[in-house]
């Protein structure tokens, strides 16, 4: 997967994606990201790239021409812009979510757009933009660290990223229950200990355990999707009985 990034900070990128899960993909060839500075592609003097809003208001807004510019030789022609999906984070896009992230992990080429301010020109929404992704229901300064939180979700669901002891079988999300409680070594640490069950080497019991603790916490911290979980749960029951 190729992933390019447009942003004024790319400070703030390049050390994020040249470490961890991001660079491990880079390593072994199945990511390329580039993050390319939007000021570079800025006509107006010292390379400013936002101005004020048409028709008042407080903020600024990132003028067209840069992302522009940069996004033309992103894609030198219609082919290459095809190929590519286009995301601009912003507050008021669609919620990000699991699924959202294994379809782009998909795509053969991403593209990132980072605004600022109160945002980007809607000429460039309306004319590049494919997919528009919030990652929650807060405000942040920049769309850099929302990419980033995209960027990390995609790649490592991309065949190959993870090794089999990382595997993203069974993470909370792609999985129907938040995830369980893990321990590792000493089994007592500072009088704490591990449960029992978990060392007792009884796979059945275990696999209990951890399905139970799944729900306890699916209940507590995310209750819709406990009550969606009980109705697949009835459902498949309803399915076994052949009543369905
Ligand atoms: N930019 C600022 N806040 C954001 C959010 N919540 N999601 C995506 N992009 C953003």
């Amino acid at each position: 997967m190729k992933i390019d990034v447009l942003t004024i900070f790319p400070e703030m990128l390049e050390p994020v994606v040249q470490s961890s899960i991001s660079r491990i993909a880079q390593e072994k060839e199945l990511v390329d990201i580039s993050v390319h500075n939007i000021r570079r592609f800025s006509d107006a003097k010292h390379g400013k790239t936002d101005d004020y809003p048409f028709g008042g208001g407080a903020g600024m807004v990132m003028t067209p021409q840069p992302l522009w510019d940069a996004l033309s030789v992103i894609f030198p022609d219609d082919v290459s812009r095809k190929r590519a999906r286009i995301v601009f984070p912003t507050p008021d896009g669609q919620h990000f979510k699991q699924k959202t992230a294994e379809l782009l992990a998909k795509e053969e080429h991403l593209v990132f757009i980072c605004g600022h301010y109160k945002g980007i020109d809607q000429r460039i929404r309306d004319y590049w933009i494919d997919q528009e992704i919030s990652i929650g229901e807060y405000v942040l300064t920049s769309g850099e660290i929302a990419a980033l939180v995209i960027i990390d979700a995609v790649v490592r669901l991309i065949p190959g990223v993870l090794g089999n002891s990382e595997s993203a079988e069974g993470d909370s999300y792609s999985y129907p229950l938040l995830d369980c409680p893990w321990y590792t070594r000493p089994d007592t640490f500072h009088s704490l200990s591990v449960p029992e069950v978990l060392l007792s080497g009884h796979h059945k019991h275990i696999l209990q355990w951890r399905i139970e603790k799944r729900r306890e916490k699916t209940k507590i911290n995310n209750p819709r999707l406990y009550q969606r979980y009980l109705q697949q749960t009835a459902l498949e029951d309803l399915i076994i009985k052949g009543e369905k």
